[in-house]
Formats: C-alpha cells, structure tokens, sequence
C-alpha cells in the first residue's frame, strides 16, 4: 500500500474512500466527542478550564453527528481486512451513539473497554459526580467474522500473570508525555500512550497495518512505530499535523528481533495435571508438601488437592492463598523429600512424568511448529452461535 506510515491530509470520509478495501488489520479511532460545551468553564480559583471546545467538536445537532459517525464508521469497515477489528474511544456524550450505529452497521461487540482515569478533572461546580472515565468499544466487522487478533498470552504478560480486565486504570496524558507548543498544549485531547500500548498490543501484530482516521498529535502512529506495526493517519488539520510528524519522526525504535518481539509462546511441553502424579503413583494420598522454607505443611488429598492450615485448593491457589498472593506457580513453590532425602520442588516429578509420555507417546509430546505458534495468536471462532452469551450476567 502506498500509504503506509504517513499522514493523510483531508476529511477522513473522503480519505477512507481512496484506500484499498480490506487493506487494514486494526483500526483505533478518537473521533470528535460533541461535547456541546455552552459557556466557559471556570475553576473555583477563577482561572479558565482549558476544556474540549474546538471546531473540529461542533456539530450542529445529534442528527449531523449521527450521519457523520455514520460515514466514517461505513468507510472503516471497508478497508478493514476480514480478519480485523476496531477500536473506538468516547465519552458519554457520544459513545452510546457510536455504539448503537456500530450495530446497526453489521459490526460486532467484542468487548468494551473502561480507561479508569488516576487524575481525571474534578466537577467544578459540583453539580454531578466527577466524570472519572472514557469508554473504549472493540468490534470485530461481522457476527460472523471466524478471524482476528488478540494476544491472550501478550495481555497476561503485561498484567502479571492474571488475565487482563475490561477495566484500564491509566493517568491521564500529562507531564513530559504532554505536547506543547509556546508552552501551550498542542491538543486538548492527546491520549496517553499507555492506552495505546494496550490496544495495539493485544488486538495487533508485528508487520499489521493499524489505522487512525483521527490522528490528532498521532498516538497511534508513535505507539504503532515503537511496537513495529505500520501505520497510517488521517487529520485535517495541518497545525495538528505538524505535531504528528515531528513526534513520530523522533522515534527509533529499537530494532526488530525475536528476542525483544517474541511470538507469543505455546508452551512446547505437554501439560501434566498435579493428578497425574497421583495416578501414576509418584505421590500418595496423605503425603506431604512442604514450601520453599518449610513454614507451611500441606497434605496431598485422594482427588488431587492440597489442604493446609484449614484450608484447601490446587497447588497453585494453595500456594497463592497461604502467601496472600494473586497467583503462584505450585509445581516450583511446593517441595517434598525423595527417595535419597534430598529436598527437590514438585516439578522434578513432573518432569519424570514428562519424561515418561516422551519415552511412550513421542507424537504427543513433539513440539507444536513455529507455524502453529503464530497460529495460536489468532483467536478463531467459527464454532460461536451467532449471539454470543454474555460472559458475565449484566449486573454482578
Ligand atoms: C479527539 S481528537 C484525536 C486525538 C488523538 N487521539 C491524539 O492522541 O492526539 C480528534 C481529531 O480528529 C480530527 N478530526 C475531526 N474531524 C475530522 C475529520 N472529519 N477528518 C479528519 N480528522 C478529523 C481533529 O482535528 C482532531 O485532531
């Protein structure tokens, strides 16, 4: 594509018509708000609230920025590849409507996405709750679309371990991150980069074309740069763009390579469940665990658990639940004694057991090709029924 890592300038509705169809993986978009501000906004201390009252955020009525929201959201849809998806930021102002066109276009709702704001504006005049958040909608471009990206592994790696949440607890953009010009801030709505890293992240991968219609200071192309995606950015402000260039133009990234963009890893070995080693007759029912300092004594039940101090769990929620912990990995945290006295974790079993699917069932334990690895990347659902099930009831 011609395109690729530049600033397009113009209508982003007019733009979208020139690209090719089905030539985008991901598309993030921060489109005007319509915050329909009347009047100044003015702190208690009598100095002027620098709020969103741009000319790009005017719209005459709902009507036009429902037509609008309308033609660029069609425009997305036909440039993105069938395997890709959308984001879509807002604010209550706008994103019930964004979302509901959305629908009404044939997109489907993946996820939405809360960025918890740490240091949001407080409510001046005290007359509402603090508006603390902005919402973030990811689509995928059809009910039926069996294809797109999102990096399971990625996402826990970045979250310690724990499967990442639909709530983002992020700062808003300020400090050196923050553009400015003669001391003034460049934008009034540059977001911060950390909400870029995630959806880029997650829902992208190295080599992918990422789209912003609304590019603004160009978030999305510096996050897209430093992570290796290409890019491509609409904005039909000059000034703006400017801004753009000369931040995206500062960034080198450090080069690509496996070690510091690995593929997500399939782990290579096969999984051994903790009951394998009952079965196999390498524990007993009524054994002892012991942790690393021997402070905690576990008992091995019949059904493959762990009880200690009153209560009970897997080796891994055991451990965590002792240790006040969110997680743990039990196979090296629990350690027993063998047969020569000596101290060993419970992964020197495991690794027995391994060592024993290797010597009887090779094909099993063969590791799974690199093909397969990036595969994995890719979530797959073909088998979903068309209205998905909510995954938690609305409400708890
Ligand atoms: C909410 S801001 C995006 C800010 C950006 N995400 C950032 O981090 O700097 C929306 C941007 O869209 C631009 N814009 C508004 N309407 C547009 C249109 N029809 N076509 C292209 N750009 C537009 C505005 O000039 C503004 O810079």
């Amino acid at each position: 594509m011609t395109h690729l890592d530049t600033i397009i300038q113009g209508d982003c509705v007019d733009v979208l018509a020139t690209l090719p169809e089905r030539s985008v993986d991901l598309i993030f978009a921060d489109p005007p708000y319509n915050l329909q501000l009347r009047g100044d906004l003015w702190r208690p201390n009598m100095t002027k609230v620098d709020a969103v009252d741009d000319h790009w955020d005017q719209f005459s009525d709902f009507e036009s920025y429902d037509r609008f929201t309308e033609a660029w959201l069609k425009g997305c849809r036909r440039v993105l590849k069938d395997t890709g998806t959308v984001w879509v930021i807002g604010s209550y102002h706008n994103i019930f409507r964004v979302g509901k066109l959305l629908m009404d276009l044939g997109y489907w709702i993946l996820n939405d996405v809360i960025w918890l704001k740490t240091n949001p504006m407080p409510n001046f005049r005290g007359v509402r709750f603090t508006n603390a958040h902005e919402t973030l909608i990811w689509a995928k471009k059809s009910a039926s679309q069996a294809k797109y990206t999102f990096n399971h592994r990625v996402t826990k790696n970045l979250n310690d371990e724990l499967q990442m949440r639909s709530d983002w607890l992020i700062p808003l953009c300020t400090g050196d991150e923050r553009i400015r010009v003669d001391g003034q801030k460049a934008h009034t709505t540059q977001k911060p980069e950390a909400l870029l890293y995630r959806v880029i992240a997650s829902s992208s991968s190295p080599g992918d074309v990422v789209l912003d219609p609304f590019f603004g200071t160009g978030t999305t192309g510096a996050v897209a740069k430093k992570l290796h995606r290409h890019w491509i950015g609409i904005e039909k402000d000059p000034a703006y763009i400017k801004v753009a260039r000369e931040r995206i133009a500062a960034i080198h990234p450090v080069p690509m390579s496996d070690e510091v963009f690995p593929t997500p890893a399939v782990s290579k070995e096969p999984r051994i469940p903790f009951g394998a080693l009952l079965e196999q007759g390498l524990l007993q029912p009524g054994d002892r665990l012991l942790s690393p300092r021997r402070e905690f004594s576990a008992i091995v039940t019949a059904d493959g658990r762990l009880r200690a101090n009153g209560r009970e769990g897997s080796i891994h929620s055991l451990g965590a639940q002792l240790n006040d912990l969110p997680s743990c990995n039990g196979w090296t945290y629990w350690h027993f004694h063998d047969s020569n006295g000596v101290f060993q974790p419970l992964d020197h079993l495991r690794q027995r057991v391994r060592a024993k699917l290797r010597q009887t069932c090779p094909e099993q334990t063969a590791s799974p090709p690199a093909r397969m690895a990036r595969k994995r990347a890719h979530v797959s659902s073909p088998e979903l029924p068309l209205l998905d099930p909510p995954t938690t009831p609305p409400g708890t």
